[in-house]
């Protein structure tokens, strides 16, 4: 019979909390997904946030941002903000203990999935998906070759503005559905795919994407039938945003790599791109150039068109290591075309060998210890 004298609607917190932007981003800590209690009682606003964040100082601003916003709110006399900081996952498998606190190993998303690695780029174009699909596949035939338990390799493409790695992998069935909330993805040499592009029709206007970045991320994790993966590759849309935040809010990254060209625009925002992993505390793995000579093939030598050294300073600058550079070559882009990626087609070229080289690379990083 006793009643409170006054429970707020939640909407109405809500409300006032999406006027808090994450620092640094243009969107709010409610589509975000970072608010894990709002209440209000009495008179007394009760919330709690959840965040990944390195920069010690997010926290704070998020606590005073969130409490001036609160504090605006009709009814609202007190407020209690707490701010809950997660470790990201890539800081966690090498030292467990420190980190297991908050989140917990058990529910972590994507359990079978033993490495998860962002594959990034600040600009569109500079074949970051080409280098994912590349990667996928050349991981697929390193790991069955290794005298180790193999069970498999996946691609998430969480680029929904502009789904191309069904067409580059040669991947285009509808995935099957196999469950009430379960679908199977699409599989091409070796590798499981899921994207959009195998899941909507590809006039879905842009703007209806937008939006959408979070979902299908939480989506892809927690709806598609991955099973055991040994390595779990993402497709993000190009830029230096929201989808980075949102990727390391729902997944348990080990890490990024971060794409680039040997332009000294593309290596900026590269440089930008790769800064917004560090913010959400998602160590960097590496840079790969991408088009970085053209190469004769008689010779044997490299006409560096875009000019030399990009990559590699982008990853001094970004202190974490240079995995290698891969050739404009006709045969990556026809591989793209075909939807038979290079290092399936014609992998004792010279590109395939580039990019196992970087796979190897990278694998070996992922698992040093
Ligand atoms: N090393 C390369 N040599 C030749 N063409 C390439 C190379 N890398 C990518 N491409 C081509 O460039 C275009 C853009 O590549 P894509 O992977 O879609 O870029 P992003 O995902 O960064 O937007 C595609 O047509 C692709 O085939
Ligand atoms: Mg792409």
């Amino acid at each position: 019979m006793i009643l409170p004298l006054f429970s707020m609607d939640k909407e109405i917190l809500l409300g006032a909390l999406e006027k808090v932007k994450y620092p640094g981003f243009s969107r709010d800590i409610v589509s975000f997904g970072l608010v894990r209690e709002a209440s209000c009682e009495n008179g007394v606003a009760v919330v709690t946030l959840e965040l990944t964040s390195s920069d010690s100082t997010v926290p704070a601003q998020l606590k005073r941002e969130t409490e001036e916003a609160l504090s605006s709110v009709d009814g609202v006399k007190a407020v209690e903000v707490s701010v809950v900081v997660k470790k990201s996952k890539g800081s966690n498998s090498n030292q467990s203990s420190k980190t297991d606190e908050g989140g917990g190993t058990s529910s972590r998303p994507l359990p079978e999935v033993k490495y998860i690695v962002a594959i990034a780029s600040g600009k569109g174009g500079v074949g970051k998906s080409t280098v994912a699909v590349n990667l996928a596949c050349a991981f697929d035939k390193l790991l069955r070759e290794q005298n180790e338990p193999y069970h498999g390799v996946g691609i998430m493409d969480c680029d929904v503005y502009g789904p191309s790695v069904p067409l580059l992998i040669g991947a285009s069935e509808r995935p099957e559905v196999i469950g009430e909330n379960l679908i199977q993805p699409a599989e091409n040499f070796g590798v499981k795919v899921i994207s959009m592009g195998l899941l909507v029709d590809e006039d879905v206007p842009v703007v209806w994407r937008g939006p959408m970045v979070m979902k299908t991320i939480q989506q892809f994790t927690a709806n598609v039938a991955w099973g055991k993966l040994d390595i779990m590759l993402i497709d993000l849309p190009p830029g230096t945003g929201d989808a980075q935040l949102s990727l390391a809010q729902t997944l348990p990254l080990n890490g990024a790599v971060i794409v680039t060209t040997p332009q000294k625009a593309a290596v900026d925002v590269a440089r930008r791109g790769a800064r917004m992993f560090e913010k959400v505390s998602v160590p960097l793995l590496g840079v790969v150039e991408n088009m970085s000579f053209l190469l004769d093939e008689e010779t044997g030598t490299k006409r560096y068109l875009f000019g030399k050294g990009g990559g590699p300073a982008t990853a001094e600058a970004l202190k974490t290591p240079f995995l290698g550079e891969i050739a404009l070559d006709e045969r990556i882009r026809l591989g793209g075309d075909n939807g038979i990626p290079v290092v399936v087609s014609n992998a004792d070229g010279p590109a395939g060998k580039s990019i196992r080289n970087i796979a190897e690379k990278l694998w070996g990083i992922l698992t040093a210890d």
